[in-house]
């Protein structure tokens, strides 16, 4: 029973799910601080948002560099792929504004929204199409490709809080 014994086991999209959960949450979370009123509400807006960007740079970032590219040679339709990477784009364009913004005001929150619905967008994608056909690929070795993402994930989180701090 491969196919089961497969299927049981963590591998690369399990990781890149956990992600995106944990991400849709701060997302959440974001949406009901804008809705509050409280005192330090804007600096605390701040701080998650810098902390969704530094999220999504890391996530993109083990997706470009070890998942896309492994799946791109194991699969036929890369269009697929093509798009998640012109999605990357866009995302890290509104990435950047957020980072560069100087105030946390109306402006400030819809580009979180926005942000968040991209990558909504792009996460179902993601979970419907890509993922599937990545895990019906024989020629992927996804279990170990996640002890790759884990590494690399934790080497890049530590060099990029870093930087922030
Ligand atoms: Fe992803
Ligand atoms: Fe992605």
């Amino acid at each position: 029973m491969p196919a089961t014994t497969r299927r049981s086991q963590p591998d690369a999209c399990t990781l890149l799910e956990a992600d995106h959960r944990k991400v849709k949450k701060m997302f959440k979370d974001y949406e009901e601080l804008a809705q509050s009123k409280a005192r330090g509400a804007a600096q605390k807006k701040r701080e998650l948002a810098q902390e969704i960007c530094l999220e999504l740079t890391v996530h993109t970032q083990i997706e470009e560099e070890i998942f896309y590219p492994a799946v791109r040679e194991a699969i036929k339709d890369t269009d697929l792929l093509d798009e998640a990477e012109v999605e990357h784009a866009s995302a890290k364009d509104l990435i950047a504004q957020i980072q560069d913004a100087q105030e946390v005001d109306d402006m400030f929150d819809a580009k979180v929204t926005v942000l968040g619905e991209y990558v909504d967008h792009h996460v179902k994608e993601e979970r419907n199409e890509l993922f599937p056909k990545a895990r019906a690929a024989r020629k992927l070795d996804l279990v170990a490709m996640r002890e790759q993402l884990e590494a690399r994930k934790e080497e890049l989180m530590a060099e990029m809080s870093g930087v922030a701090a």
